[in-house]
């Protein structure tokens, strides 16, 4: 017995690796069905070994329907996601609008998969974002043990974060570098990504910061610990694929790196890579299309008390979004659905 399953958002980055991952990881499907808006009415999606056709959402009746992933962005969740959730089917949404509502479950399951049972409030269930999912794998495990106090993140985030429009712009725009008169005027973000390094990610917050700053603070301590302070800065670079952080942590006790490097050895989602020679870490071209979160260059702090390092690489397109809503549906079958 499956599932009855609508990708909503299927031609777009999420989307699309949405149905990859529901395919490889097998997941229970007895139907699916690929939506997006009109203008991609009829386009063809692969799922699996299967082609499905793209339907429109805005004339979709979700009564009758499993589990709904969204990847529409926040406007057009607004819109669509209640409607959905009030027909009965199970709304997993990927973008940022109800990740700080009380009462809808933000959820890694690795972290904190005893949190589904508060879907049914609003029959909603959020999806992290993707700097925070990847760096809340890396980091619980070491919080049991050791009490995290403070985190100061840096992120070096890829441009498919932003969406497929914002790959076409790092694409031509570094094409461009090279044709004269070809030249491409920074569109999606605010300034050239070619060759360059952006330190904003989403728009500014009254405070200076961005609110994809905010983001990792507030997701960190709804998903982790409300009492973990985080500072971050991030960072866009011009990398299709694959976020990367370096990660400095201070604990209320003392954590050896090498108990730590154990720790995170049998830590479930993480993958560690830590050899302390020429290119024996993980980036973020070496991450693409895995499932894992990758840990690399674990090595104490010296300057403050109980400090580590450590630097983190994951494909924001599978851990950041689509894998990790993929594992809370797991988890919704599993524990809550099981037929
Ligand atoms: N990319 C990441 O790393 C990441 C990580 C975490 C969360 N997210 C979130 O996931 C969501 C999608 O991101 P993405 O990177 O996949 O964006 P994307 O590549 O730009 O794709 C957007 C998708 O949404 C559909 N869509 C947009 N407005 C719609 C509307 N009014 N009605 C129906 N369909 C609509 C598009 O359909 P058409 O093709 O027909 O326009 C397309 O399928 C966003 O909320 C984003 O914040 C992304």
């Amino acid at each position: 017995m499956g599932y009855r399953i609508v990708v909503v958002g299927a031609t777009g980055n999420v989307g699309r690796e949405m149905l990859n991952i529901l395919a490889e990881r097998e997941f229970p499907v007895d139907e699916i069905v690929a939506l997006a808006s009109r203008k991609s009415l009829g386009s063809e999606i692969s799922f699996g070994d299967k082609t499905l056709k793209t339907k429109d959402l805005d004339t979709f009746d979700f009564s009758g329907w499993d589990i709904a992933f969204f990847s529409i962005g926040t406007d057009a969740t607004k819109k669509y996601a209640p409607g959905a959730a009030k027909s009965g089917c199970i709304v997993i949404d990927n973008s940022s609008l109800y990740r700080y509502d009380p009462n809808v479950p933000l959820i890694v399951p690795e972290v904190n998969a005893d949190a589904i049972f508060g879907y049914a409030k609003k029959n909603i269930i959020a999806n992290p974002n993707c700097s925070t999912a990847q760096m809340v794998v890396a980091i619980k495990p070491l919080h049991d043990r050791a009490k995290i106090k403070r985190i100061v993140v840096s992120t070096y985030q890829a441009v498919s974060g932003t969406g497929k429009s914002a790959i076409d712009e790092l694409w031509n725009q570094t094409k461009g570098m090279y044709v004269p008169g070809q030249e491409v005027a920074p569109s999606i973000f605010p300034k050239q990504i070619a060759f360059n390094v952006i330190p904003q990610c989403d728009v500014f917050m009254e405070d200076g910061t961005t609110k994809e700053e905010w983001k990792m603070v507030a997701e960190t301590k709804k998903i982790v610990d409300t009492a973990i302070k985080v500072t971050a800065t991030c960072v866009r670079v011009p990398v299709f694929v694959g976020h990367s952080e370096a990660i400095n942590i201070e604990f209320e006790e003392f954590l050896d790196e090498d108990e730590a490097r154990e720790i995170l050895r049998t830590a479930p989602g993480v993958l560690v890579v830590d050899k302390r020679e020429d290119g024996g870490y993980v980036t973020p071209v070496e991450c693409v299309g895995d499932f894992a979160t990758f840990v690399s260059r674990i090595r104490q702090d010296s300057t403050v008390e109980n400090g580590l390092n450590l630097w983190c690489v994951s494909d924001n397109l599978r851990k950041g979004a689509a894998l990790n809503a993929v594992q809370i549906a797991e988890v919704l079958v599993n524990r809550v659905l099981s037929k």
